[in-house]
């Protein structure tokens, strides 16, 4: 897929309003974090920038303030990484001193403001065109570095890029996902085998899509648990819980083993157990060893695999660990996201 990417962008003198992935937790790994280092990497290719206006979320807030999920506690990694101090911009549940905030941001002498978790405010999810509108004013150039956000029509990712385009882009990190997973979508290695996993009931809406594009496709974590009578043809596998249903069976471990075994190419997305408890690792650890030693291209998304595998020392093991993880399944499946639609019709 062909995309607007920084490549010859001149932002000199300009203001940049960057959204990036900013949800992550807040620890001493923090810069180590992948969406983290994308962020950081795609600022400075855009350093001629006279302001750059980095705007994100954390968590599903559902446009009201909570103070665990203020981006506010990143703003010294941030500063530590770009090597200058940043203009925190506040929440105020009223748009007109919300704007009244940014408005003074942007005379304050500091190249790098952070815009508060947008959804904090009920104009992001929604895409409102208020909301929308209150960022477009201030920003010339807008790029993209969300791609774990961008399966959703939030304003910072649909709503900008219409409103800004022909002058918005994505950032570096996004272009990479992008070829990566088209390199899955269009020519993989056979036979692909996918594990969708993890505690998530809206997942399994990608069962159906993950079922075409891959050769075996393996159901575990606690997704069995919501399928109730659902009928599978032969490509897929359900598997089956312990009796806590904190991890899966030894003959499920088995089964999906000796499936990433004969794989040319590996999905991951989603953890088989409830790897954080001693007790219920089994499944995850040993369908995950099974996965990173497969003789295949391997691909996983989503923040708790990265983190399990992370763990494990498995990660390097993979040849592309992608930012997203819902964001990941629905470009598998359909070749396109909301935020990438956005930039191109
Ligand atoms: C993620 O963590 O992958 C992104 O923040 C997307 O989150 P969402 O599913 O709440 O939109």
């Amino acid at each position: 897929m062909k995309l607007p990417t920084l490549k010859n962008l001149d932002v000199s003198g300009k203001n940049v309003l960057l959204r990036c992935d900013l949800d992550v937790n807040f620890d001493e790994n923090t810069l180590e974090d992948k969406r983290i280092s994308a962020a950081v990497r795609t600022i400075g290719n855009l350093n001629n920038a006279k302001k750059i206006i980095i705007l994100g979320h954390r968590g599903r807030p559902k446009g009201v303030y909570q103070k665990d999920l203020s981006l506010f506690p990143l703003t010294p990694f941030l500063s530590k990484a770009l090597g200058s101090e940043i203009f925190f911009v506040q929440f105020a549940p009223f748009l007109e001193e919300f704007e009244q905030g940014l408005v003074s941001a942007l005379e304050n002498n500091n190249k790098y403001l952070l815009v508060e978790n947008l959804r904090f405010w009920t104009g992001e999810e929604v895409n409102d065109p208020v909301f929308v509108d209150l960022f477009r004013s201030r920003g010339e150039v807008f790029v993209n570095e969300a791609f774990a956000a961008s399966h959703r029509q939030s304003a910072s990712v649909v709503g900008l890029a219409e409103a800004l385009k022909p002058r918005a882009y994505v950032g570096l990190n996004f272009q990479e996902e992008v070829i990566h997973l088209d390199r899955v979508r269009d020519n993989p290695k056979r036979p692909v085998v996918s594990l969708l996993s993890g505690v998530k009931k809206d997942k399994l809406k990608y069962t159906e899509g993950l079922e075409k594009i891959s050769d075996k496709l393996m159901i575990a974590g606690r997704l069995p648990e919501y399928l109730e009578d659902a009928k599978f043809g032969p490509k897929v596998f359900v598997s089956h819980l312990t009796p806590d249903k904190e991890d899966i069976t030894i003959h499920s471990i088995e089964a999906i083993e000796a499936e990433l075994k004969k794989a040319g190419t590996v999905i991951l997305a989603g953890v088989p157990g409830k790897f954080e408890d001693e007790g219920h690792m089994l499944g995850t650890k040993r369908v995950f060893e099974a996965a990173a030693n497969a003789k295949a291209y391997k691909l996983v998304g989503g923040g708790d695999t990265s983190s399990a595998l992370g763990m494990l020392g498995l990660l390097p093991k993979f040849d592309w660990v992608s930012t997203g993880g819902g964001a990941m399944l629905e470009y598998l499946v359909s070749g396109t996201l909301p935020g990438i639609k956005a930039l191109l019709d």
